[in-house]
């Protein structure tokens, strides 16, 4: 593995990250350094409980590291307030759940077009920005559905399409394939693997599905909360 750079788009320095469990703290990364230039698509993999989504969940600036540092497009996140770190993920990142995360009471539309409506985009223009996004998820008839009235698969194609919608320059996916048939799954890795390579978006998707991770430039496995970097393309 080679000694991150700040300059790399991503760059975790040593970081450990402990959860509190009541009095106590469950330790669930330890001293992970790791950086992923802009551009590429990387592949995270490992056994359920090893730490794949606390990790993306940390590149993604959804969490901070009890310690290490987490170095963002060249900024140093670690001790970033609460707003910078939103600010910067909305403006950098596409973030697709584990668990979907829609919000029940908005339609998949309104679901979809939030991101923009964050960004002081109008309302308007951000629904048809929407709607693209749905079209190229293959659900453009399934907008004014709220998340209830659809399927699992159908869901996360939402959700993928929220991620999308903001043209982010960094895609974190967390298991985005796992409710969907294998001919979908491969329909959205191809997506997402084509906004990677024509608009440079750097892509890191976790998976359990080895022919997924093999159609990724790089795959690091994380094996008990230690990362070991298992390819490079
Ligand atoms: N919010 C939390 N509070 C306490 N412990 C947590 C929390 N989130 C995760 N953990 C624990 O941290 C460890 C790693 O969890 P994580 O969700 O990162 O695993 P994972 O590799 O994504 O697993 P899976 O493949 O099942 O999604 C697990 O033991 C989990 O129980
Ligand atoms: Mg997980």
């Amino acid at each position: 593995m080679h000694t991150p750079h700040d300059t790399d788009f991503i760059c975790l320095e040593h970081i450990n990250h402990a959860y509190a469990m009541g009095a106590s703290r469950q330790a669930v990364l330890h001293d992970v350094s790791l950086s992923i230039p802009a551009g590429q698509s990387c592949a995270i993999v490992g056994a359920s409980g090893s730490g794949k989504s606390t990790l993306l969940n940390l590149i993604g600036l959804l969490d901070e590291p009890t310690s290490g540092r987490v170095v963002l497009e060249g900024q140093d996140m670690t001790r970033a307030n609460a707003e910078s770190r939103a600010i910067a993920r909305n403006r950098i990142v596409g973030f697709v759940f584990q668990s979907f995360n829609l919000l029940p009471r908005l339609t998949a539309l309104d679901n979809v077009a939030l991101p923009l409506l964050y960004r002081g985009i109008a309302q308007q223009q951000a629904r048809q920005a929407a709607r693209l996004q749905l079209e190229r998820v293959g659900l453009a008839e399934r907008g004014h559905h709220c998340p209830a009235d659809l399927s699992g698969g159908q869901r996360q194609r939402v959700a993928i399409a929220r991620a999308l919608v903001g043209a982010p320059s960094l895609l974190l996916a967390d298991e985005p394939t796992g409710n969907l048939d294998s001919k979908t799954a491969q329909g959205i890795i191809t997506l997402l693997l084509s906004l990677n390579r024509k608009c440079g978006a750097t892509l890191v998707v976790v998976t359990h599905d080895g022919g997924i991770a093999g159609r990724m430039a790089r795959c690091i496995q994380v094996i008990d909360g230690r990362v070991v970097d298992t390819r490079h393309g």
